[in-house]
């Protein structure tokens, strides 16, 4: 602490000497501030620190004199404040009490709603709805900024396929493409079309990068991978996130190719900016600069700043690296000005876009975050995401309930709001939310409840009192997973098991032989297959959010017809994973469950398929599928290629279908996924009623990553599949010359 005292000390004597404000003329003032800032205050730009007594979301120890940074001009931003006179106060400091008056930048993870929350990522993006996906990042953003902050650590980009990995609750699934779409829907509905306005945010695409492939599923564990690997199924998402605008971006905690992500130049110079053009900032994640040290790439947090700063990171979160260090390093010659200069220069341009220099405070008022939060059509966005995210993944018939049927709710997430509010979700509160046992009475009346387990433990007599109940009842709603706090940051499973003492519970209601509907809440795939098999339905309720309860009742009453598709696959058994539906051909493909013989890639004591796939999810109503056809079958490169199929409503409701398009590159100069999702569309049909969708495969869609690193299309011939999910069966040829 000394030391940062000593700094600040030297960053005001030397301040005083140079004088000045920054209420210029009309030149940029960008270029003009820079010109009258000491090397200490633009270091200081490039320094975030979180507030003790801020909400905490990494090691502690990290925490610094904050106000005393920011009265000295050595802190350019603020995470995680959840008070929110503070914040206007360390805002009233920066500007009225430092030499330059530069704002601050403030930042939190809004990543799926402030107040108003919305189901965790994951199980949004089983919407496959990126206007509505859009829609709860631009509610997200009002009511973030209403409380004052400028920025939220969102979309998170990773790709991930390990569902031991509790951070998949907060992406878009396992396909790259349709992450990639969603990712940049949040961009757009964070962002706005005016990022200066005081109701849209800076977005964050994170974590760069490929942090969702950390070996185990073990958070923070290594990720290995070759470049081309990552160009084919990680760098897309991050490429639509950035290509949609946003204006900043998080380096991964995890070492990339042998280097951390937060001192790799190559990841973050020349791909980030030099290949993808990206021109804001980059922050690091939390401590991830000093942790180069753990990585044994840096002896100490000198060198850690060193390498951060010449790797082109713009902002160090929270360990104090680059103020502490910063000076002495460009003294050293080891850091040039000229880059300090560069760094801070992208910080200052999106505090500009922020419209920050304009008015500092026009984000944010006691008044906004009273009275104007839970706006009425945010909470009736959050009921139609919540039931657009929910998968209903068997149904034997028994939804959607008739209105008679006495019903019971059993399990620990029946009643639960904590249950609701999914992980990153700090300024939710939870007594606001619409449980499932809410929800179901105020739409069914007499719904009958007994909690049977807690999480993770058995409760005297509660398996006793759950059998009475369900032999007393026509149908029993059992409400098991995991809670909140088990998804999201260091929450990795060895065991994707429903906890031992809900599967105790199960078994017992499962022997009095009523039928049970099992309402998954989860922020992860699960091993549910005997679950599954003793069970009449299954929805995937996932943390559904504020209005859980309602958006669960629209959806078993049948006032909605469910339409939500897994964007990521749940598998048979744990021992299967890493499992995901693109996964490559091989030399010796598996023929199938009948396959018999013994040379072809399978396990000698499961099947080769999921329990469930990805695009899977079903409706109250049937779709079928037919006349699949290429009006010009032979194109050439650089050609689009259009595919139509017909769907039609065979069922007695109306429903919505999301169709899917599937490709395969059959002879390619590498190896290529036996499916990839290339096109989807989500159309509403009465009974009876059928549709011909049209779909366009372009130059870009049949772009993949060569040996050679160059990104581009080849000739050859093409499968296309056109259905329900990523089995769809009925397909056609193309060729490209
Ligand atoms: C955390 C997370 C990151 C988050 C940041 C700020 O460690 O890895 O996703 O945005 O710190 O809370």
């Amino acid at each position: 602490m000394k030391k940062i005292q000593g700094l600040a000390a030297v960053a005001l004597a030397t301040a005083l000497l140079v004088g000045c404000t920054i209420q210029g003329g009309h030149e940029t003032k960008v270029e003009a501030l820079l010109a009258r800032m000491t090397l200490a205050e633009k270091l200081g730009q490039l320094q975030q620190l979180v507030p003790s007594g801020g909400n905490i979301t990494g090691p502690d120890g990290g925490v610094l004199d904050t106000e005393e940074l920011i009265r000295a001009g050595l802190c350019g931003s603020i995470l995680s404040e959840q008070d929110q006179e503070k914040l206007l106060h360390y805002q009233k400091i920066a500007v009225d009490s430092t030499r330059l008056g530069i704002p601050l930048i403030f930042g939190y993870d809004f990543i799926h709603g402030a107040r108003t929350t919305f189901p965790e990522n994951l199980a949004l993006s089983c919407s496959w709805n990126p206007e509505l996906v859009e829609r709860t990042a631009a509610v997200a953003a009002q009511e973030a900024a209403a409380f004052g902050y400028h920025w939220t650590f969102s979309p998170m980009c990773d790709v991930a396929i390990d569902p031991r990995w509790g951070r998949v609750s907060e992406g878009s699934g396992e396909d790259p493409w349709l992450s990639g779409q969603l990712s940049a829907a949040m961009v757009r509905g964070y962002q706005g079309k005016d990022l200066s306005s005081p109701e849209t945010i800076l977005a964050c695409v994170k974590h760069f990068a490929a942090y969702g492939a950390a070996e185990a599923g073990r958070d923070y564990n290594t990720v290995d991978m070759s470049e081309l690997m990552f160009r084919d199924r990680h760098l897309p998402s991050y490429k639509a996130a950035i290509d949609a605008g946003a204006l900043s971006v998080m380096s991964s905690f995890n070492d990339f190719m042998g280097v951390p992500a937060s001192g790799n130049k190559w990841l973050l110079t020349d791909l980030l900016r030099d290949e993808l053009g990206f021109n804001g900032f980059v922050v690091s994640d939390y401590n991830a600069v000093t942790e180069m040290c753990a990585h044994g790439v840096a002896a100490d947090w000198k060198d850690a700043a060193g390498k951060a700063l010449n790797a082109g990171l713009n902002m160090d979160m929270v360990d104090g690296a680059f103020v502490i260090h910063g000076e002495q390093l460009v003294k050293e010659g080891i850091v040039s000005e000229k880059t300090i200069d560069r760094l801070c220069r992208e910080v200052l341009l999106v505090k500009q876009e922020l419209g920050l220099f304009d008015d500092p405070f026009q984000y944010g008022s006691k008044d906004k975050w009273e009275n104007d939060v839970y706006r009425p059509e945010s909470i009736q966005t959050a009921r139609e995401a919540a039931r657009e995210s929910m998968v209903l993944l068997k149904n034997e018939g028994v939804l959607p309930f008739k209105g008679t049927e006495r019903i019971a709710l059993i399990g620990p997430a029946g009643a639960s709001k904590s249950y609701t509010t999914g992980a990153w979700s700090g300024m939710a509160e939870p007594e606001k939310a619409v449980s499932f046992l809410e929800g179901l009475q105020e739409r069914f009346g007499s719904v009958r409840y007994e909690q049977g387990s807690s999480d993770f433990e058995a409760i005297e007599g509660g398996i006793q009192r759950a059998q009475k109940l369900a032999r007393q009842s026509d149908v029993v709603l059992m409400a098991l997973g995991l809670p909140s706090d088990y998804g999201g940051e260091a929450a990795s499973l060895a065991s994707i098991d429903i906890p031992e003492a809900q599967r105790e519970l199960f078994d017992a209601v499962a022997a009095t032989g009523k039928p049970i509907v099992l309402l998954l809440s989860t922020g992860r795939p699960m091993t549910i297959a005997e679950e599954t098999e003793r069970s009449a339905a299954l929805l995937v309720t996932w943390h559904a959010g504020i209005q859980a309860g309602n958006a669960l009742a629209d959806i078993l009453s049948g006032d909605f017809n469910p339409t939500g598709r897994l964007t990521i696959t749940f598998p048979y058994s744990l021992g299967q994973v890493p499992i995901h539906y693109n996964h490559k051909v091989t030399g010796r493909p598996n023929p199938g469950p009948q396959a018999t013989g013994r040379y072809f890639s399978r396990y000698m004591d499961v099947p080769n398929e999921p329990l469930f796939t990805f695009g899977e999810g079903l409706s109250y109503t049937t779709f079928a599928y037919s006349e699949i056809e290429i009006p010009e079958p032979e194109i050439r490169m650089g050609e689009d290629v259009k595919v139509r199929v017909k769907v039609t409503n065979t069922g007695s409701v109306a429903g919505t279908e999301t169709v899917q398009l599937y490709l395969h590159d059959l002879v390619a100069s590498t190896t290529r996924p036996v499916r990839e999702l290339k096109g989807f569309e989500r159309v509403t049909l009465s009974p009876g009623e059928s549709r011909t969708v049209e779909f366009t495969i372009t130059p870009e869609l049949r772009s993949f990553c060569r040996a050679d690193m160059s990104t581009g299309e080849e000739p050859g011939d093409f499968e296309v599949f056109a259905g329900h999910d990523s089995r769809a069966a009925l397909s056609t040829r193309f060729t490209v010359r």
